[in-house]
C-alpha cells in the first residue's frame, strides 16, 4: 500500500512493486501481519514533513513501521522499521527484531512494539512510576493507552484512572483493570479525576490528546506529579506552560518520543522481551482490535481516525 501525494486515508493504494533488498544487518521478511499506528495517519497527511519527526526519503512511499512474520531462515519474528511496513514483504535491521515465543500471535506481538514499547518506557523511563502511585491514562480503550492501564497495574501503581469517549470503551477500560473510567473531557476535568481519585491531585497522567486537555490536566497533579506527552491526536495546539506555573506543586512536564529510543537500543532488546514475556505469561493482555485485508487500509485509517477502535488494529497481506 503506497501513497504518492499527502491527504487523508483515501491516498493509499495497492501497487506491485519490486521486493525490497536487504542490506548489511538487514533482513527480510514476509510479512504476516503488519501493524497500523496513529503515527502512519500524520506520515500520510504530511504532517512529518519537516523537523526531528520527519519520514525519509521521496514520495511516493509505503507507510508502516511494524511488521510480524518469517524470516528466510525460518525464525517467526516481530521488528520495527521507520516506513515499508505494508506490504507483503518488508526489509528490517536485526537489531530491531525479536523472535516471538510460541504462545504469542502476531497480532498481539504488534501491539507490543510500538504501543507496547511506548506504554512501556511511558512508565518506566518517564514517568518512573513508584508503588502505589496514582496514574490517569487518556485515551485508555486506544492501542498505547490499554496497554498502559495494564502495565500501570504490573509496575505497581495505585490508583489506575482511565478516559475513553464512550460508554463501552469507558467499560472496556474498566475489564483491563482500571479502577475507574471517565470521559476526561476538558471542560470539568479536574473535578473528574479528583472525584475518581478519591478527592486527591494526582501522580502521573500520560497525555497524547494534547490542546486544551493538556493544560487543565497539568492543574490536577498533586505535589511531584508528572504529566508525559506523546501526542496530539486532537490535532489541537497546547497552550504555552510557563515555569513558573510548573513550581507551584513542584510538578514535571514531560515529552516522550519513541524512536529517539528505538534508535540508540535497538527494538528488539530488554524492554520488548519483558513485553513478550509477560504476554506468554498471561500477565498482559495487548488487545486485537480488528484485522483488515491490507487493500483496506484505507478503511483501517478512517476507523482510527473517527475514533470507532479500541485496541490493535493490523493489516494483513
Ligand atoms: N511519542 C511516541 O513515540 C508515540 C508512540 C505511539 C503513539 N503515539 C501517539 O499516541 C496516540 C495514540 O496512538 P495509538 O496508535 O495508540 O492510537 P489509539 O490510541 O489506538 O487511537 C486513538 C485514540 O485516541 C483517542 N482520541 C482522542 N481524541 C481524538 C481525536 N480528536 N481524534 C481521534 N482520536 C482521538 C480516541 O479514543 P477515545 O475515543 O476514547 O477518546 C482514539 O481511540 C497518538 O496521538 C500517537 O501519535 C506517540
Amino acid at each position: 500500500m503506497q501513497y504518492e501525494r499527502f491527504g487523508g486515508p483515501e491516498v493509499l493504494q495497492e501497487v506491485e512493486v519490486a521486493d525490497p533488498v536487504a542490506g548489511p544487518a538487514e533482513t527480510v521478511v514476509e510479512v504476516e501481519a503488519a501493524g497500523v499506528n496513529f503515527g502512519d495517519i500524520k506520515e500520510i497527511a504530511g504532517e512529518l514533513r519537516e523537523g526531528p519527526h520527519a519520514a525519509k526519503g521521496p514520495l511516493p512511499r509505503i507507510p508502516g513501521m511494524e511488521v510480524a512474520g518469517r524470516t528466510g531462515d525460518g525464525r517467526r519474528v516481530v521488528g520495527y522499521l521507520r516506513q515499508g511496513g505494508y506490504a507483503a514483504k518488508a526489509v528490517v535491521a536485526e537489531r530491531d527484531l525479536a523472535v516471538l515465543p510460541q504462545e504469542v500471535s502476531a497480532g498481539a506481538a504488534l501491539a507490543l512494539l510500538v504501543q507496547g514499547l511506548t506504554a512501556y518506557h511511558l512508565l518506566r523511563s518517564v514517568a518512573r512510576v513508584r508503588p502505589g502511585e496514582s496514574v490517569v491514562v487518556h485515551s485508555g480503550a486506544g492501542g498505547t493507552g490499554g496497554l498502559a492501564v495494564q502495565l500501570a497495574r504490573e509496575f505497581g501503581a495505585g490508583r489506575v484512572i482511565a478516559t475513553a469517549s464512550t460508554d463501552e470503551k469507558r467499560a472496556f477500560v474498566l475489564g483491563l483493570g482500571a479502577d475507574a473510567a471517565i470521559e476526561g473531557t476538558a471542560e470539568g476535568y479536574r473535578e473528574q479525576v479528583l472525584e475518581a481519585n478519591h478527592g486527591r491531585p494526582v501522580d502521573i497522567i500520560l497525555d497524547a490528546v494534547g490542546g486544551p486537555l493538556l493544560d487543565v490536566a497539568l492543574d490536577s497533579l498533586g505535589l511531584l506529579g508528572r504529566l508525559v506527552t506523546y501526542g496530539a491526536s486532537s490535532r489541537q495546539a497546547a497552550a504555552a506552560v510557563s515555569p513558573g506555573r510548573l513550581a507551584v506543586a513542584s510538578s514535571a512536564l514531560a515529552g516522550f518520543w519513541l524512536t529517539p529510543l528505538i534508535t540508540r537500543d535497538g527494538a528488539g532488546g530488554r524492554a520488548l522481551e519483558e513485553l513478550l514475556g509477560l504476554t506468554a505469561r498471561g500477565r498482559l493482555r495487548p488487545l486485537a482490535g480488528g484485522e483488515y485485508d491490507m487493500a483496506q487500509a484505507t478503511r483501517a485509517h478512517a476507523d482510527l481516525l473517527g475514533r470507532r477502535t479500541k485496541g490493535k488494529l493490523v493489516l494483513l497481506p
